[in-house]
């Protein structure tokens, strides 16, 4: 009999050459994955960086993995450290890894290994101006974005900044993967809509999984 209250089943939607929607795939793994959130965030706390042009970061950032996702007035950088704590970022949980490499597998990217994992918090009004991911010096990585909590518009362009852009709703669960072709593609998060999300109250949470080293 069909029941009315199961959980979809995950589905793909093709985004772009080698970039694709995998709606629902985090679903049912959402639980660990806010307890992963917790524990990043109880060693290295969320902190809204300054942009080396001195704009503070409307999202809330913090990492774990081997390397972490930085900028301060110098540039962007990768750091083993985090600058706040002065310690290594937190190891990335189980339940994140395991939740990438089945996200990479299905979306045709195998070989991928994170060894960074951003961890990105959304309240009403934060957003993410229009941007490429470019400081990563291995492209042959993809990117592996997870959506959780409240939903929001993702914008997704092309390799030149004026390209037209595709607009999505991102929903809890929802995880996108670009890669090869669209690697370098603009993408960006319109300003957060105020609601409440049962797990994630006021905010919308972000975890993007990159290969920061470069890999021989
Ligand atoms: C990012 O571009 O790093 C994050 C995108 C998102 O929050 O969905
Ligand atoms: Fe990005």
């Amino acid at each position: 009999m069909l029941d009315l209250f199961a959980e979809a089943e995950p589905w793909q939607e093709p985004l772009a050459p080698g970039a694709v929607i995998l709606r629902r795939f985090a679903l049912s793994r959402a639980v660990a994955l806010f307890d992963g959130i917790n524990a990043v965030a109880a060693r290295s706390p969320f902190r809204h960086m300054v942009t080396p042009g001195g704009y503070t970061m409307s999202v809330a950032m913090t990492n774990c993995g081997r390397l972490g996702w930085t900028t301060d007035d110098r540039g962007y950088l990768y750091a083993p450290l985090d600058p706040i704590t002065g310690n290594p970022w937190p190891a990335m949980p189980d339940a994140f890894q395991a939740l990438c490499h089945d996200a990479a597998v299905v979306a045709g990217y195998a070989d991928f290994t994170p060894d960074a994992c951003l961890v990105n918090r959304y309240a009403v009004g934060a957003k993410l101006s229009l941007h490429q991911d470019k400081d990563e010096p291995d492209l042959r990585a993809p990117i592996v974005s997870v959506s959780l909590g409240l939903p929001a518009v993702f914008q997704f362009g092309g390799l030149r900044r004026n390209d037209p852009l595709k607009r999505l709703m991102l929903e809890h669960g929802d995880v996108v993967v670009w890669g090869g072709e669209s690697r370098l593609y603009y993408h960006g998060i319109q300003p957060l809509k105020s609601g409440f999300h049962p797990q994630a109250q006021a905010f919308r949470y972000n975890l993007t999984f990159r290969q920061a080293a470069y890999s021989e």
